[in-house]
């Protein structure tokens, strides 16, 4: 699975570092092409000599060496997937923070392809808040994060934080580009977030949907290899590298975008929360509170999913949401049918801990073939997954 694949290894100072060595022996063996970046501090328990030496290129360390400019930009082109192993505290909290004051960083910041981290520490520095912050905010921004193994620590205490043993993460990495391949060649569209319907320049109509399940599926399916484009509206949420973001505000904007693309896509995801109605007119000053009583003339915007699902041809995809309140199962179905859609994502606002705002979501699928699954209440990355998995499922009916 690892032949002719390009692997960018991070290496950073920990006593894990030494493991480094062992890992790139593998990954040669594997077939695999592996270029080194290591910090300073990695030196200090792995030599460059050895990793050059098993990797068969220079390893890299620093911005310029010779006067000659490291391309930390093209390494995170260049490469399949980068490899951070092992991710010391250190190295972590800096790619949380954004830092860039070696070439590791650098080329973390640029890198387009995933990036996985294979974390090493001890038990105290592992359980640690600002750890568990780290690490949950760089899993926001998309990385991938191989969990660690607990046993003996170079304290010489036993517990959780040693980095996964080489041929664990060699494991994970075949399956990652097993996974990989699944959705290679597909064009996906994905609609994610909010859309603000302007009243006047200072005031719309929006809803509290904050983008994260639909940028979940966005991410999952660029992780399968897909060539995914979202259509986000207005969101701050962060997403991951490698994926075509266009951005919109209104569902007219929306409806544009996906409109546009469409036609050359094979899998089509409608998780945004688009407003049903719009200002008929959108005053061009801010309007003054000079009447006791205000009346908006709203108006129905086009829905997304049923235009697409009009057009939809044999081949091509398309998913819907349905966020209930009541009649839940009824409502749903009824969305499968009226959109044309193959699958029909229900997620209640009376399952705690789902819908708008939360990190979990709790779903069940229908499809058109009269079958329902039900899912426990998972983050929205599992449920993201969980979707993926029933979107390839109905590729392979
Ligand atoms: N949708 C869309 N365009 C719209 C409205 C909704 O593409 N103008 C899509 C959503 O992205 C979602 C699905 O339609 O995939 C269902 O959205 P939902 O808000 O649950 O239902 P509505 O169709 O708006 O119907 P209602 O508000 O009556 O429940």
């Amino acid at each position: 699975m690892l032949e002719g694949k390009k692997i960018l290894l991070g290496v950073s100072g920990s006593i894990a570092a030494y493991k480094a060595a062992i890992l790139t022996r593998l990954l040669v063996k594997a077939g695999a092409e592996v270029k080194i970046v290591m910090t300073s501090a990695a030196k200090d328990f792995v030599t460059p000599l050895s990793l050059s030496t098993l990797s068969k290129n220079p390893v890299l360390s620093d911005l310029s060496e010779n006067d000659s400019w490291a391309n930390h930009v093209m390494l995170g082109r260049w490469a399949d997937i980068m490899l951070i192993a092992p991710l010391s505290a250190n190295t972590l909290a800096k790619m949380a923070a954004g830092l860039c004051d070696n070439l590791l960083m650098a080329v973390y910041l640029s890198a387009t392809c995933p990036v996985v981290v294979a974390p090493a520490m001890d038990e105290d520095m592992w359980e640690h808040g600002s750890t568990r912050k780290n690490l949950e905010t760089i899993s926001g921004f998309g990385n991938q994060i191989i969990p660690v193994e607990e046993g003996e620590l170079a304290s010489g205490l036993v517990g959780k934080g040693r980095m996964a043993e080489p041929e664990a993460i060699l494991t994970w990495l075949n399956g990652f580009f097993l996974q990989k391949n699944e959705l290679a060649g597909k064009k996906v569209l994905i609609t994610a977030g909010p859309t603000y319907e302007p009243i006047d320049p200072v005031r719309f109509i929006g809803n509290h949907s904050s983008g994260k399940m639909g940028v979940a599926i966005a991410e999952e399916m660029r992780n399968r290899g897909a060539d995914v484009t979202l259509v986000l509206g207005p969101s701050n949420i962060s997403v991951a590298a490698g994926i075509n973001i266009i951005k919109v505000k209104t569902a007219a904007e929306m409806f544009e975008a996906s409109q546009s693309i469409f036609s050359d896509t094979d899998i089509a995801v409608m998780s945004a929360a688009v407003a049903d109605y719009t200002p008929v007119n959108t005053a061009s000053e801010k309007i003054k509170k000079t009447e006791d009583d205000l009346s908006v003339h709203l108006t129905k915007t086009a829905d997304i999913l049923k235009t697409l699902g009009s057009q939809k041809k044999n081949g091509q995809l398309l998913i819907g949401f349905a966020l209930e309140t009541n009649n839940e199962k009824e409502n749903a179905l009824k969305k499968l049918e009226s959109k044309n859609a193959d699958l029909i994502v229900l997620n209640s606002l009376n399952d705690a801990g789902a819908g708008f705002g939360h990190d979990t979501n709790k779903i069940t699928i229908f499809d058109r073939s009269g079958n329902s699954y039900p899912f426990g209440i998972k983050s929205k990355k599992e449920v993201a997954i969980d979707i993926v998995n029933s979107i390839i499922n109905l590729l392979h009916a």
